[in-house]
């Protein structure tokens, strides 16, 4: 619970309050961010001209289809890989050329992380994995457990303390990963397919462990295949081909209008069906936003004037001929 409150008056400090009125400021401000793997003619273009702003207390869901950029761009974000062009500040300060300690100090106070694959180390117990991050602070190993044990206790897991990874349900595993991504009381937690591994019953509990942290203040940003999941979420932002090609506000609580007209309303268990949802989406989008698409492909006609890159949609990989 401490935790939480403690994320909480983190997240309040992003926020500007004048006159009695609190006004948010982007927390994430990317201008015209790339991404390019590779050389020459096997030039592959992860991210094409992103400029997203979020602010802070959003929950952000990002979809797409495979090979979209979804982690490519939560990665920049997440200050675990640089953009090749372009600008980024995070609470207003410009990161993007920060040098690596810098980087990974502000990731280390301000992010949180939670990957598809949980990413526990095995051989660590549950106790020792959450509380990991405060050793990097050079916190005593007392503390660091007083603190994990909080925050396990808040999560239901305390009668887990002392259980090995390989113990856990995938579910028990993912909250106990994010548990470990909230230890260091950041106030954005990015989120690459946290239930992409689970069944629907743990896939709600992580959901509404991630619902809470939101409600307690935090912005949270998600990529998931999956449209049900978009009711947790306050936006949805769509990519294609490297290119934001919708970014729509949304009710917390229910899908999203575009998902929900041709989603199938099945229980989703498998990965098929996630990929159903995501054919679905796909189908969605481009009635709706015709003119934006036109405006993603003209963006990716060759630069060679600005001297920078040449790709387009037809030859985002070349090597592949
Ligand atoms: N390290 C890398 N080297 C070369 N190409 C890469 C690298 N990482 C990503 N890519 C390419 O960048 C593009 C975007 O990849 P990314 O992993 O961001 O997609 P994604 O939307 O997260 O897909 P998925 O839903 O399958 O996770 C893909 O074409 C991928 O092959
Ligand atoms: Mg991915």
């Amino acid at each position: 619970m401490r935790a939480l409150v403690l994320l909480h008056l983190a997240t309040a400090c992003s926020q500007m309050c004048f006159r009695g009125k609190i006004y948010t400021m982007p927390i994430i401000e990317l201008q015209e961010v790339s991404k390019l793997y590779g050389f020459g003619d096997a030039t592959t273009v992860a991210l094409d001209e992103v400029s997203l702003t979020i602010e802070a207390g959003e929950f952000v869901a990002i979809m797409g289809p495979s090979g979209s950029g979804k982690s490519t761009l939560m990665n920049i974000i997440g200050l675990l890989d640089r953009p090749t062009h372009g600008n980024y500040k995070l609470n207003g300060r410009q990161v993007e050329r920060l040098r690596p300690n810098r980087q990974a100090r502000a990731r280390r106070d301000t992010i949180g992380f939670v990957f598809q694959s949980f990413n526990l180390l095995p051989k660590l117990n549950v106790l020792d994995n959450v509380a990991l991050p405060l050793a990097y602070k050079g916190m005593s190993q007392t503390r660091r457990h007083k603190r994990a044990a909080e925050i396990l206790d808040r999560i239901g897991l305390a009668d887990r303390e002392y259980f090995m990874p390989r113990q856990l349900s995938g579910g028990q595993a993912q909250r106990v990963a994010i548990a470990r991504a909230l230890i260091n009381n950041p106030n954005i937690i990015i989120a690459d397919e946290p239930t992409g591994n689970l069944d629907s019953a743990s896939s709600r509990l992580v959901m509404e462990l991630l619902s809470d942290v939101h409600k307690a203040g935090n912005t949270i940003l998600m990529v998931t295949h999956n449209p049900e999941l978009t009711r947790y979420a306050s936006r949805v932002v769509f990519m294609h081909d490297g290119v934001v090609i919708a970014d729509e506000k949304s009710t917390v609580g229910e899908v999203h209008e575009l998902l929900r007209r041709s989603m199938y309303f099945m229980p989703k268990k498998t990965e098929e069906d996630d990929l159903a949802g995501v054919s679905a989406l796909m189908q969605a989008i481009p009635e709706k936003l015709t003119g934006k698409k036109k405006a993603a492909k003209d963006k990716k006609k060759p630069k060679t004037s600005k001297g920078r890159y040449k790709a387009n949609s037809s030859s985002r990989k070349r090597g592949k001929k």
